[in-house]
């Protein structure tokens, strides 16, 4: 099994994040140097399964992924969830982005007055010796009329994220996403805990 390791910067403790997403390993990066974490962007086999759990999908990617390379990973699972449409993307997110992408959602919403949704994110952690654990962030906000910005990835363009200024997250810094971001409150809650004094072993 080959595994690549390419560096985030080089602080004392290191967070391995499983990730091919290059938009979430700045984000990943970003979010645990402010609690003096680096993070390694490694690449490493880990199955995605199907599943209507982000929570389990998470978990058994990690779980696949410390038994291809023997390091404690990082891992993380999120989806968009559309209240009108009772939850849909959800944990498909990733398939109906690729398949009908952002107009497909955009055309399912046409005339559709509640536009309420959340981003949901799931960090999981596990090492070799230990079972998974999980942490959750969640942000509720809007899915806006047409796609607007261009920076980030995935459904950023269309979610106008409640607690922001009615910028989509596509028109934010990296750091300013962050601040209200599912992946950003996820990451927060993982980097107290790998911080803290439960997990100085690692
Ligand atoms: P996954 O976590 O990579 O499985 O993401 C599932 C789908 O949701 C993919 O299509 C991503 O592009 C999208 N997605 C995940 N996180 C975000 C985000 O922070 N902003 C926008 N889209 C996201």
């Amino acid at each position: 099994m080959k595994t690549k390791v390419s560096a985030g910067f080089p602080l004392g403790k290191v967070a391995y994040f499983v990730t091919s997403n290059v938009h979430k390993f700045q984000e990943a990066r970003q979010v645990l140097s402010e609690y003096r974490l680096a993070t390694a962007k490694l690449k490493v086999e880990a199955v995605e399964i199907q599943d209507d759990s982000l929570e389990n999908i998470a978990k058994y990617s990690a779980l696949d992924a410390v038994k291809n390379c023997g390091l404690p990973v990082l891992v993380e699972d999120a989806g968009l969830f559309v209240d009108s449409l009772k939850g849909f993307p959800g944990p498909y997110s990733k398939y109906v982005y690729n398949t009908v992408g952002l107009k497909g959602i955009l055309k399912l919403m046409k005339n559709i007055e509640n536009r309420s949704a959340y981003f949901k994110s799931v960090v999981a952690f596990v090492t070799p010796e230990e079972d998974p654990i999980c942490f959750v962030g969640k942000v509720e906000g809007k899915i806006f009329l047409q796609e607007k910005g261009t920076s980030g990835f995935g459904y950023d363009p269309i979610f106008e994220p409640h607690e922001g200024d009615g910028r989509t997250f596509a028109e934010m810094t990296t750091e300013e996403k962050n601040v209200l971001s599912h992946r950003g409150k996820a990451l927060r809650k993982f980097a107290e805990w790998y911080s803290g004094a439960g997990k100085r072993r690692f």
